[in-house]
C-alpha cells in the first residue's frame, strides 16, 4: 500500500522496461502521484542511456524529488544514472532493499529489471521505496563522503 508524501515522480524506461513502466505509471497515478514520463514510448529497440540521462537531468533540475528507471535487468539504467552528480540510483529486486536504500542511502532513483522481477513484486518494491524516508544521522556522513568523491 502506497502511503508517501512524494507528490511527483519522473519515470523512464527502454524497450525492455516499457510494459512494466505502464503498470507502474497506472499504479502511481491511481495513488494520486503526478508522473512525468521521459520515454521510451514503445517496445521498439532503443538505448537505455538516453532515458536515464533525461530522467537524471530533471531530478537535478528539481522537477521532482525522485524517479524510477526500468530496463531489462535494471543494470544499465543504474550504471548510467549513477554517473550523474547528486543522483543515487539503487537497483532493487526485493522490498527490503528498496526500503533500506531510502532510509540509509537516501536513494533518489529506483531501478528495476522488468526481465528479472514480475509486476506484482515490482509494485511492492515501488511502494516500499516511496513509503520509506531517509534516516539522516550517521548515514548523512556516509552520503557526503560518497558525493565528495565526485568532486575530486
Ligand atoms: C536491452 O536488451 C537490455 O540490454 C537492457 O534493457 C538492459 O537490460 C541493460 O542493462
Amino acid at each position: 500500500m502506497l502511503q508517501t508524501n512524494v507528490k511527483k515522480i519522473i519515470i523512464g524506461c527502454d524497450h525492455g522496461g516499457y510494459e512494466l513502466k505502464l503498470e507502474v505509471i497506472k499504479h502511481l497515478t491511481e495513488n494520486g502521484i503526478d508522473v512525468v514520463d521521459v520515454g521510451t514510448n514503445s517496445t521498439a529497440s532503443c538505448n537505455y542511456p538516453d532515458y536515464a540521462h533525461a530522467l537524471c537531468k530533471k531530478i537535478q533540475d528539481g522537477e521532482a524529488p525522485c524517479g524510477i528507471l526500468i530496463c531489462g535487468t535494471g543494470i544499465g539504467m543504474s550504471m548510467t544514472a549513477n554517473k550523474h552528480r547528486g543522483i543515487r540510483a539503487a537497483l532493487c529486486g526485493d522490498t527490503f532493499s528498496a526500503e533500506k536504500t531510502r532510509q540509509h542511502n537516501n536513494a533518489n532513483v529506483l531501478c528495476m529489471g522488468a526481465r528479472v522481477i514480475g509486476p506484482g513484486l515490482a509494485l511492492d518494491i515501488v511502494d516500499a521505496f516511496l513509503n520509506a524516508t531517509f534516516e539522516g544521522g550517521r548515514h548523512e556522513t556516509r552520503i557526503a563522503m560518497l558525493e565528495q568523491w565526485m568532486d575530486q
